[in-house]
């Protein structure tokens, strides 16, 4: 179900053309969704949009009841095809067909748009005992939940109105417009139920991208990315001022973090 890319098809410095060389970061899930799912064991329906290659996932999968479904969204085919690896090398079951399946199941699948027809889905074990030991909770264990991969652009409305409690967007709104993140910020909000968490991360003004990049003319904040892996890709920096004028008019603020990732050695 997830469509390849052909290689010649490949835009050089893209994350399909990254992931497709074997890059997967799955080991270690970010300590700011740790820290925002702590304690929970009674979501429902979660949604990691632009999943990658699913670092994010063992905390989401280990934050809901059981029986509940975690939907991971990606647009490079390569990535979900790394996710959906990881979940068959340990031995969790796909599911192929609704009918065949738990009908409590099915009715969760249905409410968050999943289609077992276009949509891998697995049936992932989890320890409930040992949840809060993270990753080495998965895939052992009685009680399962479901994990739904899907190929999809997170700017293009996917979920149906107040489906989802929590919504992971990590280290991908910032490659989106101005227009686009704003509009893509709207589906978000629409996606998420009344008491519903999202946890989304923007490129900082801080950031050494941001001060070395190529500027765009009439995008005072975007920037053309000057070396490295994404060297060519535009991307759009936040300041402080900037995130509350956006996500105010949107959402309730409960924390605003900056977060820094050095590096040690290159
Ligand atoms: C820096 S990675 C972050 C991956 C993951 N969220 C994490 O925290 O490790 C950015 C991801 O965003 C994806 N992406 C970029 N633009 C996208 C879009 N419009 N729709 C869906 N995914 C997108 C890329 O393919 C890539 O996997």
């Amino acid at each position: 179900m997830i469509q390849h890319t052909c290689e010649s098809d490949m835009i050089p410095n893209t994350y399909e053309h990254i992931y497709s060389r074997g890059i997967a970061h799955r080991r270690y899930p970010s300590e700011d969704v740790i820290r925002c799912l702590a304690g929970r064991q009674d979501l429902e329906i979660v949604a990691d949009l632009a999943t990658g290659t699913g670092r994010n996932l063992a905390p989401l999968l280990l934050s809901l009841r059981p029986g509940g479904l975690v939907v991971a969204t990606e647009a490079a085919p390569s990535g979900l095809e790394a996710v959906a690896n990881w979940c068959r090398a340990l031995g969790s079951t796909e599911i192929a067909d609704a009918k065949t399946f738990d009908p409590e199941a099915s009715r969760r699948l249905e409410r968050a748009g999943i289609d077992l027809r276009s949509h891998n889905v697995f049936k992932v074990s989890v320890d409930s005992d040992h949840r809060h030991l993270g990753p080495a909770a998965l895939f052992r264990g009685s009680e399962y939940v479901l994990l739904a991969l899907c190929l999809s652009d997170m700017s293009e409305p996917f979920f149906p109105s107040s489906s989802l409690d929590v919504i992971v967007n990590r280290g991908s709104i910032s490659y989106l417009d101005e227009r686009g993140v704003r509009a893509t910020l709207g589906l978000m909000r629409d996606a998420l139920r009344e008491a519903g968490q999202l946890i989304v991360t923007f490129k900082s003004t801080r950031d050494t991208r941001f001060s070395e990049g190529e500027a765009i003319e009439g995008h005072h904040r975007r920037r053309r990315i000057a070396s490295g892996d994404q060297q060519g890709l535009e991307m759009d920096f936040f300041d402080e001022a900037r995130l509350v004028a956006l996500l105010g008019g949107m959402f309730e603020i409960k924390r605003l973090l900056h977060l820094e990732e050095t590096d040690v050695m290159t």
